[in-house]
């Protein structure tokens, strides 16, 4: 029995110290700050706990402006000191936040620079509390985002008489946008100067952010997450009405087969019926880029490692999952063009239509071919170095080339009433669709920027919207084409204007044009002929 004793301890003693180390190991990997650069775990950690007794509608992330210069020194940036040219009074420094921290909705009131212009695969916490983090702060920003776009817009849900999206989806009527307080009409705050409109800050079509900037990337619309569970974001949901939103599935036109009209009958093209669908129409080429347009391939937050924000590991996403059917069903995303992350952009899908008209692809990035886009549309946060952890999608050269054979031939919806000059058909046209087209080539201005056989001039415009609020300036923007633009809403890069109404609400103060009410009715009765 003695001789056993010795044995038993050390091997007590050795199950004792693998525990410990175990126990350790777990709490270090939990609160590993070296992982972390920039922020104390302790507030993020705070974050954690105090997020869901939190009530204000825009929440600041819980870092101060303080916290981020001390960062900036602590890494050794130059601190920003002298205002930059645009930096005026009322402009704020951005918080310093971590991943999935809660973001002002209004950001276009900060500017700033990021700690480094480098992101890394880790998550600020374990997978397990990243969950937990979500679970509990989503309800409680949802509920918040909710009441914000409430504030914002007025979603009553009231369609347009006879007039449908090409695949039959009703229209909504607008503007939808809240009139600011104690302006009785849209005609009087447009009576009113740039400079009172400033000083009063009424103007009505400010920036979107996304909901949740720190993490951003795509959030798809309910419609889509409803056939496509695998897309359900565990941190934040889409923020617009559905009805405000592109029809589902939305018809596909080939510019080599007008004749067929929708080429799918009404169904979703997926990488299961493609072949089926189009064996027979398609080149081999146009039918391999297909196939690759459909292809999902791991994305920054969609895909197998723990920096997803899904709950199982994900296949990532396919062009065609945003850009479904060659078109869009809505999905938002940061433009990857800028750092820090909420400097950028957010980004509602552009259709794929008639992309063979296009100049100038993606809102600011000024990309000049397809075949180039489907090359570095990859990590669609701008950041290669994210790809060997995440996984590239490693399209050769030839293969993005054939992606952009099968873009090419993406055609518009059919445009009856337009006769090959763009003008509309006198006889096919109604009083108030032909007096839209005068207004649009006259008094409204519109042709000056979207002319030709997409409405589109391929240039970038400053619309300076910071003459009318204290604003980070957004830049120039490329215009966006009008053909076919029943079937695309929201509207503007970032969706601000939910109907054609309040784009032209938009363009009334921006260009101050000074329209009628009925002016304004007839531009829009006129935009449907598009
Ligand atoms: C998040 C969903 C999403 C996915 C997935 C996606 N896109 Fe896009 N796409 C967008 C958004 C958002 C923009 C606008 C980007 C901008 O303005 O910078 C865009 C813009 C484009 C444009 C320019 C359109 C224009 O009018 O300027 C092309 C072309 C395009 N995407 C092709 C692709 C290809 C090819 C793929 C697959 C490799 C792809 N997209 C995957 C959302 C997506
Ligand atoms: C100075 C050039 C210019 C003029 C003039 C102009 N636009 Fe635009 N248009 C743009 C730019 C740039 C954008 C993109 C702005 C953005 O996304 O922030 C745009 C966007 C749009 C959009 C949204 C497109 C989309 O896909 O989201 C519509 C609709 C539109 N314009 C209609 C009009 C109408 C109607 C007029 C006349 C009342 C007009 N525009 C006058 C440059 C112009």
């Amino acid at each position: 029995m003695k001789k056993y004793l010795p044995k038993a301890i050390l091997t007590l003693a050795v199950i004792g110290l693998l525990a410990g180390i175990t126990v350790t190991y777990e709490k270090y990997r939990g609160t590993d700050l070296s992982r972390v650069p920039q922020l104390a775990g302790r507030r993020l950690q705070a974050a954690i706990v105090d997020d869901t007794k939190r009530e204000s509608v825009t929440l600041v992330a819980v870092a101060s402006s303080d916290v981020a210069s001390d960062t900036g020194k602590r890494h050794g940036y130059r601190e920003v000191s002298a205002s930059p040219p645009y930096v005026e009074e009322g402009l704020t420094l951005y918080p310093t936040i971590e991943k999935g921290m809660r973001t002002p909705f209004d950001l276009w009131r900060y500017y700033g620079r990021g700690v480094s212009s480098f992101g890394s695969p880790v998550l600020p916490m374990r997978f397990d509390q990243w969950l937990d983090f979500h679970r509990k702060q989503k309800p409680q920003l949802m509920e918040n985002v909710r009441a914000y776009m409430e504030s914002r817009f007025d979603f009553s849900e009231t369609p347009l008489p006879n007039a449908t999206m090409s695949g039959g989806k009703p229209i909504m009527k607008g503007p939808v946008v809240r009139p600011p307080k104690g302006i009785e009409s849209f005609e009087e705050l447009a009576s009113m100067s740039v400079e009172e409109i400033r000083e009063q800050d009424i103007f009505p079509y400010k920036p979107l952010a996304h909901p949740l900037q720190s993490t951003a990337h795509m959030v798809f619309p309910r419609e889509w997450v409803r056939v496509h569970p695998e897309h359900e974001r565990i941190d934040v949901d889409m923020d617009i009405p559905e009805s405000y939103l592109p029809e589902f599935p939305p018809p596909l036109y080939l510019t080599t087969h007008k004749e067929l009209g929708d080429v799918t009958n009404g169904r979703e093209v997926t990488l299961d019926n493609f072949f089926e669908i189009f064996d027979g129409l398609l080149t081999p080429e146009q039918m391999e880029g297909l196939k690759e347009l459909l292809r999902p391939t791991p994305t920054t937050w969609f895909n197998h490692t723990d920096h997803r924000i899904t709950e199982k590991p994900s296949r990532g996403v396919a062009c065609f999952d945003c850009h479904v059917n060659g078109h869009t069903n809505g999905a938002f995303e940061l433009g990857p063009d800028s750092r820090p992350n909420m400097a950028r952009l957010r980004v509602d899908t552009p259709t794929m239509r008639g992309n063979y008209n296009l100049m100038q692809l993606s809102s600011k990035r000024s990309v000049r071919s397809m075949d180039h886009f489907a090359e570095i549309e990859e990590y669609f946060d701008g950041d290669p170095g994210m790809q060997q952890s995440i996984g590239p999608r490693a399209a050769k050269r030839e293969v993005t080339n054939r992606m952009g054979d099968f873009n090419s031939i993406i055609d518009y919806p059919p445009a009856p009433k337009l006769d090959p000059l763009m003008r509309l058909i006198p006889k096919l046209a109604t009083e108030q669709e032909l007096h839209g087209e005068k207004l649009f080539h006259g008094k409204a201005q519109c042709a000056k920027c979207h002319y030709g056989p997409a409405f589109v001039d391929d240039y970038m415009h400053d619309l300076k919207l910071e003459r009318f609020f204290v604003c980070r300036p957004e830049g120039p923007i490329k215009t966006f084409p009008l053909r076919g633009i029943k079937d695309t809403p929201p509207y503007l890069h970032d969706g601000r204007c939910p109907t054609l109404h309040d784009v032209v609400e938009f363009f009334n103060l921006v260009l101050e044009l000074h329209l009628s009410k009925e002016e304004k009715e007839d531009l829009v009765a006129y935009m449907l002929c598009l």
